[in-house]
């Protein structure tokens, strides 16, 4: 094994549990997660950090997938200390191994940043969405600010690499909505102590339209 399948396999599974844990994160999940109810989706499950947010009252199905073995194997650690049924999976947003219009709830944290083709991974959450289903979306992503974006996209390059592949520059509320979802913004914001050009977050409800 090379030192990039190794880093792939061992150091970016360990480096997103700790920086996807920070407190300022940590306090954007609080506010969106909780949201969930009924039969729930959560696309890039691992590490299962979300967990902990969501209400198992409000929730009568939960399942997730996520590419990554390690953080799969978290993910299903989280799920044994809250004590839950949860149908976590192997496999990838762009090919999502369940029903049309089977779930009630979609969440995406920080993960179409990471996603090979954006545009169908949105497609393939809106699919799998009932009609008037939500999808709850909390990312970083490209920076509204012309200084912020360049610096996004000189970083952008080596971050990738190094960062499991995520994508620095790639745009959030606007990709949901051009993939067929009327969206209710909850807020957007670069986080505190935070480089900007890491630092720029938006989340919302997109509502899958009941016709
Ligand atoms: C920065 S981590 C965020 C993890 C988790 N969603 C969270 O909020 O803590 C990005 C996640 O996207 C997952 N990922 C990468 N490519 C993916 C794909 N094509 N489909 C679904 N998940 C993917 C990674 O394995 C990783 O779990």
């Amino acid at each position: 094994m090379g030192f990039g399948d190794w880093w792939d396999q061992h150091g970016v599974p360990r480096v997103i549990r700790f920086a996807c844990g920070m407190p300022a994160i940590m306090k954007l999940r609080s506010q969106v997660v909780p949201l969930a109810s009924g039969e729930v989706f959560e696309l890039g499950c691992g590490g299962g950090i979300n967990q902990q947010f969501y209400n198992a009252g409000a929730i009568t199905r939960y399942a997730g997938i996520d590419p990554s073995g390690k953080l799969l194997d978290y993910a299903r650690g989280e799920a044994e200390a809250k004590g839950w049924q949860a149908d976590i999976r192997h496999g990838i947003g762009e090919d999502i191994p369940f029903e049309d219009n089977s779930f009630d709830t979609v969440v995406c944290t920080y993960t179409l940043c990471s996603v090979q083709d954006q545009a169908k991974v949105v497609r393939e959450m809106r699919r799998i969405l009932k009609p008037g289903g939500k999808l709850l979306f909390l990312e970083h992503g490209r920076a509204p600010d012309p200084e912020v974006l360049r610096w996004q996209e000189r970083i952008e390059p080596w971050w990738k690499p190094v960062a499991g592949g995520c994508h620095l520059t790639r745009p959030i509320t606007e990709a949901v909505r051009a993939g067929g979802f009327a969206i209710e913004p909850m807020g957007a914001r670069y986080l505190p102590k935070t480089p900007r050009a890491i630092g720029w977050n938006e989340w919302g409800v997109a509502i899958k339209d009941s016709a």
